[in-house]
């Protein structure tokens, strides 16, 4: 039997985490909206830009769930919208999207601010620079990361950028450059100075890439030294994490990266708790296999056979929990068709166990 799943809806409150909540000062001070400059953002949770995961189509998905997020595109290159005449689908924004930030990634402070007007033409609430991309496709051009070894460049893009849009200017960005050379506090001071709106900062260093935990201290080291909100990324990946980083932060808010691939459930889920202390009871196997449905469905809609291909991946990361979730997986990296694809979901979803159509227990042990 399979389960209907309303995506307009989301799942209902359960019931409040016994202890360890927010304390009372962050909370209180997390219930007012996070003003990014002139923007006023109803939620202290946010979506990362995720390249080649958060188009579009991805968005609309963790926006069922958490309507009052701040939203970023992919990041976009700044140089090849200098030199392309159509708008990449990379900046493509539903007209009711809001609030909705566009990265874009280079290190010419020229170039950065053309992009930037063009993107706010495409209705950006905010211009996210890309400071944290360790790639070395993006590095080796001076963009993404390497901007933590040139900060004058840095607050010049920050300055130009500015002067060039009515919009807040915001950056993303790591702790350093590596282990041995870590300027996250004097960087982030540079930004502020030249004018960003609002820094979000990845508990890891360039050289880390991924790999090892994320070190939430240099955040609440940040958060000290700065008077614009500090928002804190690397691994939240539930509520719990969420409100342990908050803590120990003192962020104004987090960002949600890896936690929501295959998973478009997560920014909801945080925000939902920081705002009425109750956990949303979790998607079941079932539910989130129908999500994989729609947004195989949608992808194909809005990308064509692109999108199919780009789906694939979105698929596997949805496919986990189940007997038969790795073979499934790996037909799913196959396939060439929407039906396929469903059919495919649809025969694990016949013959799963039925407990996994129940809803899990809530998690309430924090940290
Ligand atoms: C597939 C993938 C694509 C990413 N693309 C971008 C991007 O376009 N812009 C950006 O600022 N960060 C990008 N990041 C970094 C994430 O936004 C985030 O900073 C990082 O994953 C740390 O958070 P996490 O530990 O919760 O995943 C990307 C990360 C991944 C895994």
């Amino acid at each position: 039997m399979s389960v209907a799943l309303n995506l307009d809806q989301p799942s209902q409150p359960q019931k409040t985490l016994p202890h360890h909540a927010l304390s009372p000062e962050l909370a209180t001070r997390l219930a007012t909206p996070l003003a990014i400059g002139t923007v006023a953002v109803h939620s202290r949770v946010l979506q990362s830009p995720l390249s080649g995961v958060t188009d579009l189509v991805f968005r609309r998905l963790v926006r069922r769930y958490a309507p009052q997020s701040m939203m970023y595109t992919e990041m976009v290159s700044a140089a090849e919208l200098h030199h392309m005449r159509k708008l990449p689908r990379v900046m493509e924004v539903d007209p009711d999207e809001r609030p909705i930030s566009i990265q874009l990634f280079d290190r010419r402070p020229d170039f950065l601010a053309e992009a930037a007007k063009k993107a706010v033409d495409q209705g950006a609430d905010t211009i996210d620079i890309n400071m944290g991309c360790p790639v070395n496709k993006i590095t080796k051009n001076g963009g993404g990361s390497s901007l933590l070894r040139d900060p004058d460049t840095a607050a010049r893009i920050i300055e130009t950028v500015s002067a060039a849009v009515s919009v807040p200017v915001t950056a993303k960005t790591r702790l350093g450059w590596s282990e041995d050379d870590i300027n996250a506090v004097d960087f982030a001071q540079r930004l502020e100075t030249a004018g960003a709106q609002m820094l979000t900062l990845h508990g890891r260093t360039r050289s880390q890439g991924y790999n090892g935990t994320a070190d939430w201290s240099w955040i609440a080291k940040v958060k000290q030294a700065l008077s614009i909100p500090v928002i804190a990324n690397g691994d939240i990946f539930s509520v719990d994490a969420a409100i342990e980083c908050l803590e120990h932060t003192q962020a104004d808010g987090v960002m949600c990266s890896r936690g929501t691939l295959g998973y478009p459930f997560l920014v909801g889920e945080i925000d939902h708790f920081l705002k009425t202390g109750e956990c949303r009871t979790p998607p079941t196997v079932v539910e989130r296999l129908r999500c994989a449905q729609e947004h195989l469905t949608m992808l194909a809609e809005y990308k064509g056979k692109s999108g199919i291909r780009q789906a694939r991946k979105h698929m596997a990361w949805y496919a986990k929990g189940f007997d038969g979730a790795a073979e499934l997986r790996e037909q799913l990296c196959r396939i060439e068709s929407v039906d396929a694809g469903c059919r495919l979901l649809e025969d694990a979803i016949t013959v799963i166990s039925p407990e996994l159509c129940r809803h899990p227990p809530l998690k309430t042990a924090i940290v």
